[in-house]
């Protein structure tokens, strides 16, 4: 009688126990081989361990909370430190789309499909119904289409890079609703129209990476309210107007990229004693003077004001920063002597080349 009992727990713990290890849900199961199904890799097996029921053990690049056993992760990476990749000798190929099945796994917080070259098609649109996404990493395919209207939605979102595709259309003004957003990148695409007036939204942004895409119009003034931004790049855009001189008040602003462009107007003296130490302003439209309010907070690695419209003379002040490491201002309408002093020891001529008539080491002699 006592053994019947004993043999009755056992077998009802056996079957509670194999429920729970029972891993993932047949949805999720099925979600993941619809989107396994529109894409094809043809060189190193990535899905081949996609196979048998339990999609939340060994399915490569596939992870599962333990608790709930659902999928909250997909990481597929062409370019890993992965041993299938150096195994192979090579980077990775896959071609195909990314399927809407993806939206079926509602609790996905990652989802990287990045560095895969050949990937086209749209963003599924209905990714901005994946309420508990926080990073969405799809860079370095041949993704085209629209970034989702609706992205503003993934309100945990805190990496957003779709860098290195073709995607077009423009930047979606629910985008500025993601209050979580820490890393933006949207390099190398055709992302047109302007930046949303109301980008300074977007308060826990510390990388904004913007650069060779089709964006016009100003840059919006509401970006230095940014506390945490540390990097801005707008670099090869249309963009236009002049530079906000509040951006040279940013707290840890250290990298500003606004080369190739067509802005015009002056350099405001705030970015010349900032903490910005990579400044990029080549190849614009920028006129007037290089501000004379050069200081010991002066630290720059890189200044290249190369490609515009400066005149005057090189100011004096300059020798008191306290570091120039690269300096460009070729190709201006600078006149006048080369100060002497220690940020221009180690310069050569290129750095002061097609002007006007600047003069002094290493130029010639006034
Ligand atoms: C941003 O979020 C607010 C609050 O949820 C919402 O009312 C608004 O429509 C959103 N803006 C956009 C452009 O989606
Ligand atoms: C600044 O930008 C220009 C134009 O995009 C580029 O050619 C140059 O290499 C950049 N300068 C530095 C020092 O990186």
């Amino acid at each position: 009688m006592a053994t019947t009992f004993f043999y009755n727990i056992l077998f009802v713990t056996l079957l509670y126990l194999l429920s729970v290890s029972n891993g993932c849900p047949p949805s999720e199961r099925a979600a993941l081989l619809s989107f396994k199904a529109a894409l094809r890799e043809p060189n190193l097996g990535v899905f081949s361990s996609w196979k048998g029921t339990d999609c939340c053990h060994n399915w490569y690049g596939v992870s599962c909370d333990p608790n709930i056993h659902r999928v909250t992760s997909i990481d597929l990476r062409g370019r890993s430190e992965d041993p299938i990749f150096s195994k192979a000798h090579r980077t990775g190929y896959m071609t195909g789309s990314i399927s809407p099945a993806v939206c079926r796994l509602t609790r996905l917080s990652s989802l990287t499909v990045a560095e895969w070259n050949g990937i086209s098609g749209p963003i599924p649109p209905c990714i901005a119904s994946l309420s508990a996404l926080r990073i969405l990493d799809l860079t370095g395919n041949k993704l085209t289409g629209d970034i989702p209207a609706e992205i503003g939605r993934l309100r945990p979102l805190a990496v957003l890079n779709l860098a290195d595709n073709q995607i077009s259309g423009v930047i979606p003004p629910s985008l500025t609703n993601l209050s979580s957003l820490m890393h933006m990148d949207l390099s190398n695409n055709k992302v047109s129209g302007t930046i949303p007036e109301n980008f300074g939204r977007l308060r826990m942004l510390s990388r904004a990476l913007l650069s060779q895409n089709n964006l016009i119009g100003p840059i919006p003034n509401s970006i230095s309210q940014i506390y945490r931004l540390s990097d801005l790049d707008l670099s090869l855009n249309q963009l236009s107007g002049s530079i906000p001189a509040s951006l040279g008040k940013m707290a840890v602003l250290g990298t500003l990229n606004l080369d190739g462009n067509k802005i015009s107007g002056p350099i405001p003296p705030s970015l010349i004693i900032s903490r910005i130490s990579k400044l990029n302003l080549s190849r614009n439209a920028i006129e007037g003077y290089i501000p004379d309010a050069f200081g010991p907070r002066s630290y720059f690695t890189v200044m290249d004001l190369s490609y515009n419209k400066l005149r005057g003379g090189i100011p004096k002040t300059i020798s008191s920063a306290a570091f120039i490491g690269l300096l460009d201002i070729s190709h201006n309408h600078l006149c006048g002597p080369i100060p002497p002093g220690s940020p221009f020891y180690h310069l050569e001529a290129s750095s002061f080349v097609y002007n006007d008539c600047l003069c002094g080491k290493p130029l010639k002699s006034c």
